[in-house]
């Protein structure tokens, strides 16, 4: 019974997940959120990022590789081209151009606002000290990194391998010092 309810509350949720991550709050790029995300009493999340695989996953579809698979998979695109590649590899190349901030890279592939959700309406200071604000106003957490993770890392990734979560997730935990 209770996972039925679960079941109910998953097939609820799952539309307004969707479509919160395509509301009207505008991408503003890594850099706006490293400014303040990044020194080692915030919990370095800048530089963890950036020496993790995620911040080169876009790079990673522009290589001879990628375009191979890409083309065994019947694509006629490079895979940098190829929105069933972009779709685990990268963010923001399919909004609208009125979303994307000027500091925004596509290349910096799988970053903040890909996990955490378009950043413009919540990055102010007074509203990401208080987390239910930034939740109403966009900032995306997580409380299961088991279904959230494997959103990407699962058997549709080409190359997929089977990864330890909570493994994978110590390669790139970026937790603020304080928890
Ligand atoms: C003006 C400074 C500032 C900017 C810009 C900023 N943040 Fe924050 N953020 C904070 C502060 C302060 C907190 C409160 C927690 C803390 O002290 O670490 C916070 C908290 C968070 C949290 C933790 C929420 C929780 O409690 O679970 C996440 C996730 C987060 N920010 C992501 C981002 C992302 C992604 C961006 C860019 C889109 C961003 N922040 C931009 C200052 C900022
Ligand atoms: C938006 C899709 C997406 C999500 C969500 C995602 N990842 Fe990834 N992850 C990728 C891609 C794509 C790569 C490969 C990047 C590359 O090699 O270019 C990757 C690579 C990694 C790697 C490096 C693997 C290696 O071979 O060393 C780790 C570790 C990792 N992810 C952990 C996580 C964890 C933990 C989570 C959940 C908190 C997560 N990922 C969520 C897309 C994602
Ligand atoms: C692959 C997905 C992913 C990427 C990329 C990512 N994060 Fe996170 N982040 C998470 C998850 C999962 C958590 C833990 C649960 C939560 O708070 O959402 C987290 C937690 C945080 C926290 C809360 C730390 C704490 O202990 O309170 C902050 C702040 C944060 N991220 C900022 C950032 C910033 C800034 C970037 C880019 C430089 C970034 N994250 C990139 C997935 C990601
Ligand atoms: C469902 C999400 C997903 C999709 C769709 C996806 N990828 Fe990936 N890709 C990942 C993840 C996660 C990784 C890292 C771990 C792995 O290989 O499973 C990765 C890794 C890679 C790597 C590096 C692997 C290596 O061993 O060098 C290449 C190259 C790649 N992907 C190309 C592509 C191409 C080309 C497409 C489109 C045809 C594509 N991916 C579609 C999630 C995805």
């Amino acid at each position: 019974m209770k996972s039925f309810f679960y079941l109910l509350l998953a097939m609820f949720l799952t539309p307004i997940l969707t479509i919160s991550a395509q509301s009207t709050h505008s991408y503003i790029g890594t850099d706006g959120c490293g400014m303040c995300h990044k020194t080692e009493k915030q919990g370095s999340q800048l530089s963890i990022w950036q020496n993790s695989k995620h911040s080169k996953a876009y790079e990673t579809l522009k290589t001879e590789k990628a375009n191979q698979i890409a083309k065994e998979k019947g694509f006629n695109t490079l895979a940098v081209e190829t929105p069933e590649c972009l779709k685990c590899h990268a963010s923001g190349y399919n909004v609208d151009a009125s979303l994307i901030g000027k500091k925004f890279k596509v290349e910096d592939g799988v970053q903040c606002e890909t996990c955490h959700g378009a950043g413009s309406d919540y990055k102010d200071m007074k509203v990401m000290k208080d987390k239910e604000l930034s939740i109403k106003n966009g900032l995306v957490v997580h409380d299961k990194l088991d279904t959230f993770c494997t959103g990407c890392h699962n058997s549709e990734s080409p190359t997929f391998v089977e990864i330890n979560i909570e493994e994978a997730w110590q390669k790139i935990k970026h937790s603020s010092p304080k928890n």
